[in-house]
């Protein structure tokens, strides 16, 4: 693999152990995956947040590593709100690890922006390469921003951010970006709420695995296309998708849309993923609240209130930027926290019945909180919470 001289010198150790480790780690994956050079990165965004799924070990490997991040860097969510913990149920045990985790994050210059939707903060543009690890993070960047990222994982994207450059293979290269797979929608006009696009990625991730999808027919704005994205990389391992007309590179003139097969996704097939099993618990923002979805939710709640817990997880910044929308849900018993999710946070494992309104989060919450899940749509959600 080709390094340039100053790649070179970190290889060779003059830079410091942790960055010489880190360029060892990068080379190492560039060469398994035959990449020719490593690439600048816009930006980082480090998975291996919570300490629900580090645990101790990832701690000390952290705790461990001296150097700063060499490019802006976020934080995926932790296993709890920082200021809010205790009002969440998270055990004041945990909660101590949690913080040592976030500390050594500090430490390496990473901002404690913990979310799992970093293009709501701050500017990412078409074209970039970038390094996130986050899987619902990746496709977005990828198929609705148009940036590039390989599906990092936690130590890979930690070793981009603190070289500041990736190896350049995969989805960096724009060949390989090129859709393998058609899939359409026998009804498409019945996708219409964030949860039907969440159900059908649920449906659609099984079948694509990791190939790259060319979806025709229908008609998502950005929050569905988010929560389409987010339930795809769930149940397959897909990191890019196309919507034709609608995401940015297949609009472009040079874009292939003739796809060697297309499969046919049934709406019965979509709906048998919906139950209307007994919950005891809601939680809503997976992947974190975009500022038009928490204002579609204030809105259903007012002047109700919640007779369920309800969580509602949206990014720190999302969250100072809405305020008002923030007051208007909390009045209704509903409580919105930053940092953390339904599936990373230890707090939501108390419950045996979680409703959700994301195919992701209805994917990951048996495995990961122990609890079995329920989607429905936004209006469903606050119907169950308040009857
Ligand atoms: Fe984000 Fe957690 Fe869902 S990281 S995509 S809210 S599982």
């Amino acid at each position: 693999m080709f390094l340039e001289p100053e790649e070179q010198q970190i290889l060779d150790g003059e830079f410091g152990e942790t960055r010489q480790q880190m360029m060892e780690l990068l080379v190492g994956l560039g060469t398994v995956f035959g990449a020719e050079r490593l690439v600048g990165i816009a930006s980082a965004q480090v998975s291996g947040a919570s300490y629900k799924t580090i645990g101790r070990w990832g701690l000390e490997w952290l705790q461990g590593l001296d150097a700063r991040v060499a490019v802006p860097t976020v934080l995926n969510p932790i296993g709890m709100d920082r200021d809010r913990w205790r009002e969440m149920g998270v055990p004041e045990e945990f909660a101590g690890k949690q913080e040592a985790v976030i500390d050594a994050y500090e430490r390496l210059g990473i901002r404690l922006e913990c979310t799992c939707t970093p293009y709501y903060l701050s500017n990412t543009h078409y074209g970039e390469h970038l390094a996130w690890a986050e899987s619902s993070a990746v496709a977005y960047a990828n198929s609705v921003i148009g940036a590039r990222t390989n599906r990092e994982g936690g130590p890979g994207a930690l070793a981009a951010a603190i070289v500041g450059r990736t190896p350049y293979y995969g989805l960096h290269i724009f060949k390989n970006r090129q859709p393998s797979i058609g899939i359409a929608v026998d009804d498409p006009t019945a996708i219409k709420d964030a949860a039907d696009y969440g159900a059908l990625g649920y449906v659609a991730g099984k079948i694509v695995g990791n190939r790259i999808p060319l979806f025709s027919g229908i008609r998502p704005n950005r929050d569905h296309l988010k929560a389409l994205g987010a339930a795809m990389a769930a149940t397959g391992a897909v990191a890019l998708y196309h919507v034709a007309g609608i995401t940015p590179e297949a609009r472009l003139p040079t874009f292939k849309a003739d796809v060697p097969e297309t499969v046919e996704i049934r709406m019965a097939e979509v709906r048998e993923v919906f139950s209307s099993i007994e919950v005891d618990a809601i939680a809503v923002g997976c992947p974190h609240l975009s500022p038009a979805e928490m204002e579609t939710l204030a809105g259903l709640l007012e002047g109700k209130k919640v007779k369920k817990p309800f969580f509602v997880f949206a990014a720190r910044g999302v969250i100072a930027e809405n305020r008002p929308a923030v007051e208007r849900i909390e009045r209704s018993g509903a409580r919105v926290y930053a940092d953390t999710c339904v599936v990373v946070s230890p707090a939501l494992d108390r419950f045996d019945a979680i409703m959700v309104n994301s195919g992701k989060a209805l994917a990951y919450v048996p495995t990961m909180c122990g609890a079995v899940a329920r989607i429905g749509t936004m209006e469903e959600c606050v119907a169950v919470a308040t009857a």
